[in-house]
């Protein structure tokens, strides 16, 4: 597939690389129309098929990860055409069925579907430019990508009604301090932080970095007890790996670890 609405490239070792995907619509400040969300879906799962790709990157410009899902496109929507294409549903939650760790890095405005596409991801970066938001109130809609679920569970519900209700934006400090996002890194500095944290991943045997990210994500789908067993299975099935053995004999050893993904 050619894209035109985003980019792709890798980055680090050969063996272990990281794959990255910038959103590239810059004079409507990334604004997320059918194409570009049918690009991205078809980006990420060619990345989650290449077994030397062992963490993706979602990133956008400088001045907008994405602004949003493109106004000018919804506006001639009606109700027939939204319900019966089942819009949003249909191309933007790809996203959620991929099995390697998605780190947002995020600069500029991440505002409506932008915000959620970032709250999709398994953990935001932020450059200190970066501002959130949930404005859709302000065009007589609502957030339609999963705001006001997953925002709730992120940053809690005074915040997310604030947000959700009179659509003012949150900039990095107080998105940070609130839970949304994992750090707060200088703009210039955005891209090695994210890298750094994904090479770090990379590094690591891909049974346990899967097995994390499906448990960390099951608190959010379940009750504690059964959040708390489904770890307890997952953590038992990693001593099956060859990982596990050679993990614990390299630190015990004090030699780093080389693990084979098995
Ligand atoms: N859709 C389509 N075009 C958009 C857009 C969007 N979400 N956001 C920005 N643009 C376009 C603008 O129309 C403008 O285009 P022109 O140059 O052709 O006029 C261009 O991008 C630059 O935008 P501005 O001139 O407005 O730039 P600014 O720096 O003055 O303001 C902004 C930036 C605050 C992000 C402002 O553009 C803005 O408020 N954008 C809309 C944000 C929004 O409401 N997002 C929610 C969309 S609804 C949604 O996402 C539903 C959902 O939950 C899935």
């Amino acid at each position: 597939m050619r894209y035109e609405m985003i980019e792709t490239r890798t980055e680090g070792p050969d063996s272990r690389q990281v794959g990255i995907v910038t959103l590239n619509r810059p004079k409507q400040l990334n604004a997320l129309n059918d194409q570009l969300m049918d690009e991205l879906g078809h980006a990420l799962q060619a990345f989650e098929a290449d077994d030397s790709v062992g963490c993706i990157i979602l990133t956008g410009s400088e001045k907008a990860f994405a602004a949003g899902a493109d106004i000018s496109a919804m506006a001639k929507f009606d109700f027939a055409d939204v319900y019966k294409n089942d819009f949003i549903t249909r191309n933007w939650e790809q996203i959620r069925s991929i099995r390697k760790p998605v780190i947002a890095a995020v600069s500029g405005f991440a505002l409506g579907g932008g915000c959620e596409l970032a709250m999709m991801c398994d953990f935001i970066i932020a450059a200190d430019n970066a501002k959130f938001g949930q404005p859709e109130i302000k065009i007589g809609i609502i957030p339609g990508a999963g705001g006001t679920q997953r925002l709730p569970r992120a940053v809690g519900k005074a915040k997310a009604m604030d947000m959700a209700l009179t659509g003012r934006m949150m900039d990095a400090v107080e998105a940070e301090r609130a839970g949304l996002v994992s750090r707060v890194v200088p703009l210039a500095q955005l891209m090695d932080e994210t890298l750094g944290a994904a090479l770090t991943i990379c590094s690591f045997g891909e049974p346990s970095v899967m097995a994390a990210k499906e448990a960390v994500n099951r608190a959010f789908e379940s009750g504690l007890s059964d959040g708390v067993m489904f770890e307890r299975r997952l953590f038992h099935s990693l001593f099956a790996t060859q990982d596990q053995k050679e993990g614990m004999d390299a630190f015990l050893n004090k030699r780093k670890a080389a693990f084979t993904n098995r």
